[in-house]
């Protein structure tokens, strides 16, 4: 395990936790600038945004909308395997761990896999979003406070130093833990790097569960990101309030049409957006025309088979120990071994 790096605080509030289980260590990610960012998508020189600039807290509130609807089957599949995986890793874990979950959001997840797993004394949420992240510790470090948390402010692309167990605690081992299906949402070199990256920094012989959405009907796949109530259309669309919030757009929304389709050829959701008419406005002071019919590309979320689990697995110098399937195989968690 690493060593805890200086942190560096650069939020506006006290990063001081008053609870006596949990620390938070603000790597104060240094981002490419979101402007920028925002305007390599949007001329074309990128083909997405980068995925951190759709969870602001808005996002993050409207991603946990989405997860409630009944169409987005994966976070009730996804659930529906934790107290397996809890199972799995009681029968697997000899010693006490440290359990690392990479782009944490809410705290559910974590919440089953604590209740079902003794062997986890010690939790690491990571995620970019700091106030959500520091809101989602402070609750998990009161309920359960008997387990250790350090809450950690962090890009995780980036090679992150994992902090140490903290308050002294000796544990043997560091299990990394990614849900939500989120390593669907990078490209497979990207998944891969990031993977790799985690491997070195959680240490010989760690295992990472990795939660994925598998390849199925498309009409299943497709209507997941179409709910009726509208969440995942509001979700994407808050990147267009963003704009004009942070960066002195004066995009309509209502210019812009959702739609999500499945891409059979790189087994991937594409979510676009389409103008429904002529738009011209200026972010960040440059100024941007779209013509009427000009689709974005805005998030992209592949879906995985065996086949193409394992090949993940091995460019990031893992091996795929065992995978564990819902009734319908609908969704996976991957288990890696190094
Ligand atoms: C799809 S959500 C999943 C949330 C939660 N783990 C779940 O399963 O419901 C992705 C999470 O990753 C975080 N995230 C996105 N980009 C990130 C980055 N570059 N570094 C760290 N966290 C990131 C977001 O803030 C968000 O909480």
């Amino acid at each position: 395990m690493g060593t805890l790096a200086a942190c560096q605080n650069t939020a506006d509030y006290d990063d001081q936790s008053s609870l006596n289980n949990l620390e938070i260590v603000d790597y104060a990610p240094v981002l490419e600038d979101d402007a920028t960012s925002i305007l390599a998508w949007l001329t074309g020189a990128s083909a997405t945004p980068p995925a951190r600039l759709l969870y602001d807290a808005q996002g993050a509130r409207l991603f946990e909308q989405i997860c409630e609807t009944p169409e987005y089957y994966l976070t009730e599949q996804e659930e529906s395997l934790l107290p397996r995986l809890g199972d799995y890793l009681n029968q697997t874990l000899t010693d006490a761990c440290q359990i690392v979950e990479y782009g944490s959001g809410n705290r559910r997840k974590i919440e089953l896999l604590l209740q079902t797993c003794p062997a986890l004394k010690a939790h690491v949420p990571i995620d970019i979003s700091k106030a959500h992240l520091i809101e989602n510790a402070e609750t998990l470090a009161q309920a359960f406070p008997g387990h250790y948390f350090t809450a950690v402010c962090a890009d995780f692309f980036t090679a992150i130093d994992i902090p140490s167990a903290p308050f002294g605690q000796q544990l043997d081992q560091n299990i990394g833990f990614f849900p939500g299906s989120t390593i669907g949402n990078m490209p497979e070199e990207t998944a891969a790097e990031l993977l790799t990256n985690a491997r070195k920094a959680l240490g010989d012989g760690n295992l990472f569960c990795v939660a994925v959405d598998r390849v199925k009907d498309v009409q299943i796949l497709e209507a997941a990101y179409h709910d009726a109530a509208g969440a995942s259309a509001a979700f994407s669309l808050n990147l267009i309030d963003r704009m004009n919030r942070e960066f002195g757009a004066t995009f309509d929304t209502s210019a812009f049409r959702y739609d999500a389709t499945f891409n059979a050829q790189t087994e991937a959701i594409e979510m676009w957006w389409t103008t429904q008419q002529a738009v011209e406005t200026q972010v960040a002071g440059v100024p941007i025309a779209l013509p009427k019919g000009h689709r974005l590309l805005v998030e992209i979320s592949r879906k995985f088979t065996p086949e193409s689990l394992h090949s993940l697995a091995s460019l990031s110098g893992y091996h795929v120990r065992d995978i564990l399937s819902t009734p319908n195989e609908w969704y996976s968690l991957a288990i890696l071994e190094c």
